[in-house]
């Protein structure tokens, strides 16, 4: 414990932050290994954007936040968060460029949490819809606290650095409104520090599961993982939905709304390919088999340098264990300071700090 004192500011005085690189957050729930839907929904963005350089970007494993869904199975989530971790970095986030942490390793993150609960109403919280979702899908009778707060803990990982851009699935939309009136609502009481932050959707808002249906999951096996090997990939895109309306490969097909076809627009770099395919494909000049083929391959050399990275960081947990550490420090240090500013716009400093100085914390 430090117990140098800190230097105060005077309390007329307005933190400014030098804004000239947005700051960047996103978060992933350890539910297990990711898939290409959390790819199109949020990491491709959130790789795009690490790799431009007017961001600064955080990414966190939301441990949790699936902590208040599977309380009971907190073991198993302590086993995903690396299984996230290794898909994360696997993917193409670069601790070089981007600081990663784990949530629950940043404890600051409920402080601000609990400061936050004070500023949103049981019933705004209910109206949320994730929750009514969660409550149909999980079959529970009621939400735990937890539950029903999930959207505010989601608003401190967020005002926590400070972010202003939140690449998120379009669902999450509701939650960054509120965050955003959190936001609003803190300045308006106190003092300026929060910006309000915008959430940015991908460029396909939602990849349908394999065999069609709208939601991709595990649990229905329809989703292909990012560390699926080749293999794997092809029985299950040979076994995909396609055009129900076509029985022959002479048949017109429909392009449109068709999984297949959704996939190879989103992961197929060759867009000739593509366009060739769906020329035909709607002509009923080409069979299911060779538009599935092309996607596999198209697919496999996507995943080629994903898996490649995975093995990489698999064969070196010391290197992992160093980034998440080194995220850590760098979330810890933007969390402390966001929460001195926070207690000290609300005039709710350290009760000890006024003799002691902040290290009296
Ligand atoms: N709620 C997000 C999801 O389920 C995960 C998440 C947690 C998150 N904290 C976040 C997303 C902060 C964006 C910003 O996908």
């Amino acid at each position: 414990m430090s117990t140098t004192t800190v230097e105060r500011q005077p309390s007329d005085s307005q933190p400014r932050f030098p804004s000239t690189k947005k700051r960047l957050l996103t978060g992933l729930r350890p539910t297990g290994k990711l898939h290409l839907g959390n790819y199109v929904g949020t990491l491709e963005k959130d790789i795009e954007l690490q790799n431009d350089p007017h961001y600064t970007c955080f990414f966190l494993v939301a441990d949790y936040h699936a902590l208040t869904t599977s309380a009971e199975r907190a073991p198993e989530i302590r086993q995903n968060v690396r299984e996230t971790l290794l898909d994360m970095l696997a993917a193409g986030i670069d601790p070089e460029k981007s600081t990663l942490y784990v949530q629950s390793t940043v404890g600051e993150v409920t402080e601000l949490f609990l400061l936050f609960t004070m500023l949103v109403s049981v019933t705004r919280a209910q109206r949320i819809p994730t929750l009514k979702e969660q409550i149909r899908d999980l079959k529970l009778e009621t939400a735990s606290l937890g539950l029903l707060s999930y959207p505010v803990l989601q608003a401190a990982d967020i005002l926590m650095v400070r972010g202003e851009v939140v690449p998120v699935g379009k669902d999450q939309l509701s939650h960054i409104e509120l965050t955003r009136e959190i936001a609003r609502r803190f300045n308006q009481l106190y003092a300026p520090i929060f910006p309000e932050p915008e959430g940015l959707i991908g460029k396909i808002a939602k990849l349908p599961g394999t065999d069609g249906k709208p939601k991709m999951s595990k649990s229905l096996g329809n989703v292909i993982l990012l560390s699926d090997d080749p293999k794997t990939v092809e029985r299950q895109v040979m076994r995909m939905y396609t055009d129900p309306t076509r029985i022959h490969a002479t048949d017109p097909g429909h392009v449109r709304g068709n999984p297949v076809f959704v996939y190879h627009d989103a992961f197929n770099d060759n867009k000739e390919e593509v366009a060739d395919l769906k020329r035909r494909y709607r002509a009923g000049k080409v069979g299911d088999v060779e538009v599935k083929r092309k996607l596999a391959a198209a697919l496999n050399r996507f995943l080629e340098p994903i898996r490649e990275r995975r093995a990489y960081y698999e064969a070196r947990p010391k290197l992992v264990d160093e980034i998440v550490l080194a995220g850590m420090h760098r979330a810890g240090s933007e969390a402390r300071e966001t929460l001195r500013l926070a207690r000290e716009a609300m005039g709710f400093t350290h009760y000890l700090a006024e003799r002691f100085g902040e290290g009296a914390r």
